[in-house]
């Protein structure tokens, strides 16, 4: 779209019912703050500016909002005074001159560019007005959309209702996109005679068309304009953003065999073909390529697995682990900060962090890097083709060599060169017969003890 737009995202509420410490829209959901979920969709839509509305942590919340493709000014609105006061907060961005002002809150983290395309596609085919409307069957406390011969002629709120406009089911979202030209025109003419005393934003669908403007509502999912006042809409926004995500990437080809207890992040990558099994959750930054399989019970965040390469059950990949094509890391393992090569296999109960773990090497049950002397962090690296026994600690900063081989238990300090084979444990003693003379002592201890009773 040609037309210059600004976003104004309003997030000065007071949040009370969330009962928290932090502003309302700093709480995540999918592993990132509401308000940045808005701004993506702003950004998404091809808006780049916006002004954001805050009434506390300006600063934390101007920061969170700031995602790829928007540039985030934050606008303090002292007193809350209500939505169409809040607007105005932004009078100096406004005043900048775009072809569209669009408000949006920053409390709806389900929100889509869809219903911005939508409004702005309105706006430009004439418009001055256009209001994001949605049907529900729960109207209560919601602005009425009144309608007439195809033109919306007012927003009536809960409180100034009559009966008859209770009835009806259409109702404001409150997003909205104005005439960038007449915003500020319209928004100061904005007064606050109604019943809760407030400068209602929606006063402007009236103020337009008293203006010879044209006000038109367009409708959205009402999935997508769910806002979030308190932990349980928090969870129930979650859940709703969960079952989204997941419809999509199964829809794209991913195999989830019980999707409900998969948990994905709002960046959780996967590629066709690959599988999730029940119960694994995703943080921030995972990519499983195509054809990846992630066995049940996996918590994945920050890693890459490639192609081919199969994670699980019950793995841990923490950020910067890497596993390459065909890799494997299986049960009670925990990767960090880790290569792990082609067809590399780390297959049970072993800790692999700050390392590099060279194509088909083998990493023995119980191996363990220790990579971490109580102040700094040491990296092991090991090539490829070696083999590392069971239960050996790899004490780094260490290097194993190509196709060399660690006897298992043992403790590694030193460097060990391609195709060498190295021992880091006491040597084993026999002594032929001598179990006997063991276990005769300790009966005879056994029969003195009993005698003496
Ligand atoms: C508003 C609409 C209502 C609509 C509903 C949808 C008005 C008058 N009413 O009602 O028609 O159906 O949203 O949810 O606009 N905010 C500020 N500063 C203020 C007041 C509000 O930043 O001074 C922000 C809030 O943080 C919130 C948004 O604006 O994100 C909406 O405010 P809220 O008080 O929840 O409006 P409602 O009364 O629910
Ligand atoms: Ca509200």
């Amino acid at each position: 779209m040609q037309r210059s737009c600004l976003a104004v995202i309003l997030a000065a509420g007071e949040s009370t019912r969330m009962k928290s410490s932090m502003s309302k829209v700093l709480h995540p959901v999918a592993g990132r703050p509401m308000i940045a979920h808005v701004t993506a969709a702003v950004a998404s839509a091809g808006i780049a500016d916006v002004a954001l509305v805050v009434g506390r942590d300006a600063e934390k919340v101007a920061a969170a909002a700031s995602v790829e493709g928007v540039s985030v000014t934050p606008f303090l609105q002292a007193e809350r005074l209500g939505t169409g006061h809040a607007v105005l907060a932004a009078r100096a961005a406004i005043e900048k001159g775009y072809d569209d002002v669009l408000v949006t809150y920053g409390d709806v983290p389900l929100i889509t560019e869809q219903p911005f395309l939508a409004a702005r596609e309105a706006l430009a085919a004439g418009a001055d007005v256009v209001v994001i409307g949605f049907h529900t069957d729960k109207p209560t406390g919601y602005g009425r959309l009144l309608v007439k011969d195809g033109e919306l002629i007012a927003i009536r709120e809960e409180k100034d209702a009559t009966e008859s406009e209770r009835a009806v089911t259409w109702c404001n979202s409150g997003l909205m996109v104005i005439n960038g030209g007449k915003a500020l025109d319209y928004l100061l003419q904005i007064g606050n005679k109604n019943a809760k005393g407030e400068y209602y934003l929606t006063d402007i669908v009236e103020i337009a068309r008293a203006n010879g403007g044209r006000v038109v509502a367009v409708d959205a999912p009402e999935a997508e304009l769910t806002g979030c006042n308190n932990r349980a809409e928090l969870a129930m926004v979650e859940r709703l953003w969960q079952e989204r995500r997941r419809t999509e990437l199964m829809v794209e080809g991913v195999t989830m065999v019980a999707p409900e207890t998969v948990f994905l992040s709002y960046d959780t990558a996967i590629g066709r073909d690959a599988v999730i099994e029940p119960n694994v959750v995703f943080g921030p930054g995972a990519v499983i390529e195509s054809g990846a399989i992630i066995h049940a019970f996996c918590h994945i965040e920050g890693a890459r697995v490639s192609s081919g390469a199969t994670v699980g059950p019950f793995a841990r990949l923490r950020p910067g682990a890497n596993l390459a094509e065909g890799a494997k890391v299986g049960n009670y393992c925990e990767v960090k900060n880790a290569e792990i090569g082609k067809g590399a296999k780390v297959n049970h109960l072993t800790y692999i962090g700050d390392a590099e773990i060279g194509a088909d090497s083998n990493i023995g049950a119980g191996t363990i890097t220790c990579n971490y002397d109580g102040v700094n962090k040491a990296k092991t690296k090991i090539g490829h083709g070696a083999f590392i026994g069971s239960n050996s600690s790899l004490v780094a900063p260490v290097a194993i060599g190509d196709g060399a081989y660690v006897a298992s238990g043992s403790v590694i300090t030193e460097d060990v060169p391609d195709d060498a084979l190295a021992f880091g444990r006491a040597r084993q003693e026999v002594k032929p017969g001598r179990a006997v003379a063991v276990r005769e002592r300790a009966l005879a201890i056994k029969a003195a003890k009993k005698a003496g009773r």
